[in-house]
């Protein structure tokens, strides 16, 4: 990246940061959330939404915002995620099936949308991000084969990498459209990218009550999974 790049990033870096605390978001994160559905209309009044990797809330606030007082939204983080009004949170690893669980039950149905913006800690060698991002895509790919509605919407971050088609095409299976978005408010020296779905296939969903019954709950095909 050129200084020049570098200085217009860091502008744009600096624009966001202020722009959140000016308008009372958690992270300037809701930004990209608020551009996607600017520009792909996830979000509809009423809207049921489960928010992974959520804190410290900065989707949780659009997103509740856009599905107004009737939608329901709910988050889970392996970090605690401060009281939002009118948002249930849940403090646990979505990788693990007792969290997995605890969604189901406190969730209570099925949702409409399923966001996604979990990312591992960042800092190992480029492909190792890259890999434990898909693996954490997968799993949010199992949530909602286990709690998305038929017609249902996913908007899930990935790290750039050489497993991105596998991923893509692994999305592709159960919605019928897929696109691969960059928002303005991204780092432009990030890799990630958004995925956005739209129009989940029913017939991948795995019952309900398939997870309420222990022995009966298909196991996660994820770590040295298909993927
Ligand atoms: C970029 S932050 C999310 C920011 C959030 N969207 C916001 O707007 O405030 C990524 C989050 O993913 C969470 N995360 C990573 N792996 C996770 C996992 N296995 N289960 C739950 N959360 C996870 C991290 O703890 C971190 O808080």
């Amino acid at each position: 990246m050129s200084l020049h790049d570098r200085w217009v990033e860091e502008r744009k870096h600096e624009h966001y940061y202020k722009l959140a605390k000016k308008l009372n978001y958690r992270s300037r994160a809701s930004f990209k959330l608020i551009q996607i559905d600017d520009r792909f209309n996830v979000f509809r009044e009423g809207d049921s939404v489960v928010d992974l990797g959520a804190s410290p809330g900065g989707w949780l606030q659009v997103a509740k915002e856009r599905v107004g007082d009737k939608g329901k939204v709910i988050g889970v983080d392996l970090r605690p995620i401060k009281y939002l009004e009118g948002v249930t949170t849940i403090l646990g690893d979505i990788t693990e099936d007792s969290t997995m669980r605890e969604l189901l039950e406190k969730f209570g149905g099925r949702a409409d949308v399923v966001l996604s913006d979990m990312a591992p800690n960042v800092g190992g060698a480029y492909s190792m991000d890259h890999a434990r991002s898909v693996d954490l895509c997968t799993y949010a790919l199992n949530v909602c084969d286990r709690i998305l509605k038929k017609n249902g919407k996913l908007v899930m971050k990935v790290f750039m990498g050489d497993m991105m088609d596998s991923l893509k095409k692994e999305v592709e299976s159960r919605f019928v459209s897929v696109k691969v978005h960059s928002p303005d408010a991204s780092r432009d020296e990030s890799s990630e990218l958004y995925i956005v779905a739209k129009g989940f296939k029913a017939s991948r969903n795995v019952k309900l009550k398939d997870i309420s019954e222990e022995e009966e709950r298909p196991e996660f095909t994820v770590k040295g999974g298909k993927i």
